[in-house]
C-alpha cells in the first residue's frame, strides 16, 4: 500500500500575504509551492512580487499576484477573490504581513505616539483580521483549510514596541477562539511565533554589534534564525501533518523564550 505524504500540498492553493520582501512570507510561499501548492502572493510592491512569481515559476512551481494592502478591508476581500478566480480555490492563509513601528529606542515618547500605535495596529491586527473574514470561507470548501497568522515572540514577553507586542498578543489571544468558531467548518487556525529571525525587517539589528552582543546570550541556540526555519514550521501548519491541530502556538525562537 502506497504510504500518504502528509506534507504534500498538489491538491491545495496558498494565500500568503506580506509575501514580497525576503522575510518569513516570501520564503514560506517558496517552500509551499516547492512541496506542491499553487501560491498566490500579496504585498504592496508589485515589482517584488513579479521577481517572487518568476522565481517560484522558474523552479517549477505555479504562482500568481495581486498586490494588496492589509490596512484596507476592500482591498484583502479583493485579493480573496482574485486568489479564488486564479486558482478555483482557497485552502491556506499565511498572514505574514507586519510592520514593527517605530523603535523602542525612542522611549517613553515614540512608545506612546498614537499615530504609531493606529499604524502597527490597522496593518498586523487589523490586517490578519480582514483576511480572516473574508478569506475563511472559501478555506472552508475543500475541508482542508488551514489559516497561520504570523504573530511573535512579543506576544508572550516584553520584546517590541508596546504597539507592536499588543497586536501580537490580541493574535494569541484570538487563536483558540477562532480555531474553535473555524474547527466545525473543516478550518484549522494555529499561530506562529518566529524568535529572532534574520529579514530585510531585522537584518540592520543583526550588523549592529551592541545588539548582537547583548541578545545572542538570550539565544540558547546561540544564532539568530533564517527564513527556513520559519518556513518549514509554516508547511508542518499548512500541511495534513498537522491535521489534528487547531488553536495551538507553534513558537520557533531558538529556546529563547525558555
Ligand atoms: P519583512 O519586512 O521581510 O516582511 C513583512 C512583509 O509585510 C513585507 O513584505 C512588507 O512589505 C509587508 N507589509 C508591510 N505592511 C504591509 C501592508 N500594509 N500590506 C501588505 N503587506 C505589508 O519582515 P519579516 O521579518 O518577514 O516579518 C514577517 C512577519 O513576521 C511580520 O508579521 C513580523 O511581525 C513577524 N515577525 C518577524 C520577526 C523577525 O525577527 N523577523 C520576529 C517575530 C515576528
Amino acid at each position: 500500500m502506497e504510504e500518504k505524504d502528509f506534507f504534500d500540498l498538489s491538491d491545495r492553493v496558498a494565500l500568503i500575504t506580506g509575501a514580497s520582501s525576503r522575510g518569513i512570507g516570501n520564503q514560506s510561499a517558496k517552500v509551499l509551492a516547492r512541496y506542491g501548492a499553487k501560491v498566490f502572493l500579496t504585498a504592496r510592491r508589485e515589482d517584488k512580487l513579479q521577481e517572487t512569481v518568476a522565481e517560484i515559476e522558474a523552479a517549477g512551481g505555479t504562482a500568481a499576484y495581486k498586490t494588496c494592502n492589509v490596512a484596507d478591508p476592500n482591498e484583502c476581500k479583493a485579493a480573496v477573490e482574485a486568489c479564488v478566480a486564479e486558482f478555483g480555490r482557497l485552502d491556506i492563509m499565511v498572514l505574514s504581513a507586519g510592520i514593527s513601528g517605530l523603535s523602542i529606542s525612542g522611549g517613553t515618547d515614540t512608545a506612546f505616539d498614537i499615530d504609531n500605535w493606529k499604524n502597527v495596529q490597522s496593518i498586523n491586527l487589523d490586517g490578519v483580521f480582514y483576511m480572516v473574514k473574508y478569506g475563511w470561507e472559501e478555506c472552508a470548501k475543500n475541508g482542508a483549510g488551514s489559516i497561520i497568522p504570523i504573530a511573535s515572540l512579543a506576544a508572550w514577553k516584553a520584546a517590541g514596541s508596546v504597539a507592536y507586542t499588543a497586536t501580537k498578543g490580541a493574535i494569541r489571544s484570538m487563536t483558540p477562539c477562532i480555531a474553535k468558531l473555524l474547527a466545525p467548518h473543516g478550518v484549522r487556525f494555529n499561530t506562529f511565533y518566529p524568535g529572532f529571525i534574520d529579514t530585510d525587517m531585522t537584518h540592520a539589528a543583526t550588523e549592529y554589534e551592541p545588539f548582537v552582543k547583548s541578545k545572542l546570550p538570550n539565544i540558547p541556540m546561540g544564532r539568530f534564525g533564517d527564513v527556513d526555519d520559519c518556513a518549514y514550521g509554516v508547511l508542518y501548519l499548512a500541511s495534513d501533518a498537522s491535521r489534528f491541530m487547531t488553536g495551538q502556538h507553534l513558537v520557533v525562537d531558538g529556546g529563547e523564550l525558555c
